[in-house]
């Protein structure tokens, strides 16, 4: 098997690094990324982090080819990368003081991306906080003609993926005890979400 390739994450993987610089503390232990793909971002992200232990996952489909990139960088503060299906799966059985996700929320149908929500909601803890990278749509409107046509793109192959409406995600994330702490805007009409998780009300 060849190794997996992305380009966009070589084009993203710096402007996203300068914000989680100011996102990710000394005091942080663990990292959760959620839907790694080929494992690029991993590789990149990890070793400006040397305290943190970072933790892969994807559907097992993308495993094997993660490991590639794995074995090759060494990269010492990489996990071994699991399985982790949102609609399927729990997270691992650790403390996680941050998540981060990649273009996952067009790609993972709506079901999806509500069990995630509430995956993070049960999981994490007051004060770890999320970080979510991608296309959004704001009051019902693409932020770029490029992002409606990458949305019609997406729902020729799958008509349950899609650009997500940004306030679908906040109310989502707001019910499930996070506070949006700032919605940075990214080169390529991205942004990156970033979300604290509130002390549990119950
Ligand atoms: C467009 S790729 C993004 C990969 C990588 N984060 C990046 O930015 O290059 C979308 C990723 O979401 C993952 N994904 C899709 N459905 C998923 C699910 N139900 N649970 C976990 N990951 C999922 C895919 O396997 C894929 O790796």
């Amino acid at each position: 098997m060849e190794k997996p390739f992305s380009a966009a994450c070589e084009r993203n993987r710096e402007p996203i690094l300068n914000i989680m610089k100011d996102v990710i503390s000394r005091d942080d232990r663990r990292l959760l990324e959620i839907g790694a793909g080929t494992g690029q971002h991993a590789v990149y992200f990890a070793p400006a982090f040397p305290w943190l232990e970072w933790h892969p996952t994807d559907v097992s489909a993308n495993l094997l080819g993660m490991k590639l990139w794995f074995n090759e960088a060494r990269v010492s503060n990489i996990k071994p990368p699991v399985r982790l299906d949102v609609s399927k799966d729990d997270f691992p059985k650790l403390k996680f003081d941050l998540v981060f996700t990649a273009n996952t929320f067009h790609i993972m149908h709506w079901k999806e991306c509500k069990s995630l929500i509430k995956l993070l909601g049960h999981r994490l803890r007051e004060g770890s906080r999320v970080m979510i990278y991608g296309p959004f749509k704001y009051d019902g409107l693409f932020t770029s003609a490029s992002n409606e046509e990458f949305d019609q793109q997406l729902k020729l192959r799958d008509p349950l993926c899609g650009i997500r409406a940004f306030e679908d995600v906040n109310n989502g994330m707001i019910k499930n005890g996070f506070e949006l702490v700032s919605d940075y805007e990214m080169p390529a009409n991205n942004r990156l979400l970033v979300y604290k998780r509130l002390k549990f009300s119950k």
